[in-house]
């Protein structure tokens, strides 16, 4: 009996050794191993044994078992590996459909609008969203009594002193970082901010409660409006891939003097008037002047010296026109149905 056990583990270990692949492997499988394999086989005899002969067969048979066990899954592993390094791989196939992330359409004009400066000589800077009222308002000539601060007074975040100065604001508008970057910069200074500000409106197709800034300054010797207007317009049509005619009209901001609203021609019905330009054939679009010299005393920067201008729009307005999007609230609305088109 235990003759024939090494018997059919010699054979077992040789018929092992020629195996090359997994189908042999198993065949091989079922010859040996399973129920009606030839270990089986020998299994069913030892019944007739004496107790004693059962325990040593029983002992011999089971180590010779564990043994060819584990080179058989030694060389099941191995081949495994092999199987799959030298799978042939059809690459004429077509692949899976993947899901692919888009950029959304306002960071799209975003990186376009600071390539764009870039290659004007402009800093690209960051700023906070969550601003103090000095650099909110105070240092750009809107002192508490202000009738400004009216319009704008919005998301205040309370830090519990009785002095309104130490409480904080959501950025109000365009502006606050021009201060911090003269303070840090100083002139000559071009620069240009993206950002987000945020206002109490009643929510439309058109007005939302955040939106997107894009705020430019540049101070030098002898700036004037005629650099103001050249820069605009260059932006313009780097966005909109074509001439874009301006109308420079009179407006109010108490931190520029002369201020300036700059309306643009109409993209969508080129000015003839359209219902996206109430029929107008003009846009309201930025807010512009000269920067007031008690800003760039705030700023330190001498006003005898230097002069400059700023200006500053809404991203979410030039993206609407770019792609003709008819509806302000679906920049935020996590609908991919939209943001799939990007
Ligand atoms: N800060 C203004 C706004 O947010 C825009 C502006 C910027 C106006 C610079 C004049 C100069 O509406």
């Amino acid at each position: 009996m235990k003759n024939k056990i090494e018997r059919i583990k010699e054979d077992v270990l040789d018929a092992l050794k020629k195996i090359k692949n997994l189908e042999a492997l198993d065949v091989f499988e079922f010859k040996y191993m399973s129920r009606k394999g030839e270990f089986a086989a020998v299994m069913k005899n030892i019944a007739s044994l004496s107790s004693n002969e059962k325990r040593e067969i029983g002992m011999t048979l089971n180590n010779t078992k564990r043994e060819l066990l584990k080179s058989f899954e030694f060389i099941k592993k191995t081949l495994s590996l092999e199987n799959t390094d030298s799978k042939f791989v059809d690459m004429t196939l077509l692949g899976e459909d993947r899901n692919k992330g888009s950029m959304h359409p306002i960071t799209i004009i975003q990186n376009e609008l600071e390539s764009l400066f870039a290659s004007m000589g402009f800093m690209v800077l960051d700023g906070p969203e969550l601003e103090s009222d000095f650099y909110n308002f105070e240092a750009l000539n809107i002192p508490e009594y202000h009738p400004a601060r009216d319009m704008q007074d919005t998301f205040y975040v309370n830090r519990g002193g009785e002095d309104s100065k130490t409480n904080l604001v959501m950025r109000t508008h365009t502006s606050p970082m021009q201060i911090r970057a003269m303070q840090k910069y100083g002139a000559p200074l071009r620069c240009v901010i993206p950002g987000r500000v945020f206002r109490n409106e009643a929510v439309d197709a058109n007005h939302d409660s955040n939106f997107y800034q894009i705020e430019g300054l540049m101070i030098d010797k002898d700036i004037s409006l005629a650099n103001l207007l050249s820069v605009l317009k260059t932006m313009l049509s780097g966005i909109f891939k074509t001439d874009v005619k301006v109308r420079v009209r009179p407006g109010y901001f108490p931190f520029v003097e002369p201020g300036l609203e700059v309306d643009i021609s109409c993209t969508v019905c080129s000015g003839n008037g359209c219902p996206s330009c109430k029929h107008s054939g003009w846009l309201e679009m930025i807010g512009a002047g000269m920067v007031h010299p008690n800003v760039l005393k705030h700023g330190g920067i001498d006003p005898e010296k230097y002069s400059g201008f700023a200006f500053g729009l809404g991203i979410d307005r030039l993206v609407m026109m770019r792609y003709e999007i008819d509806d302000i609230r679906l920049f935020h609305s996590g609908d991919l149905r939209f943001l799939k088109q990007f």
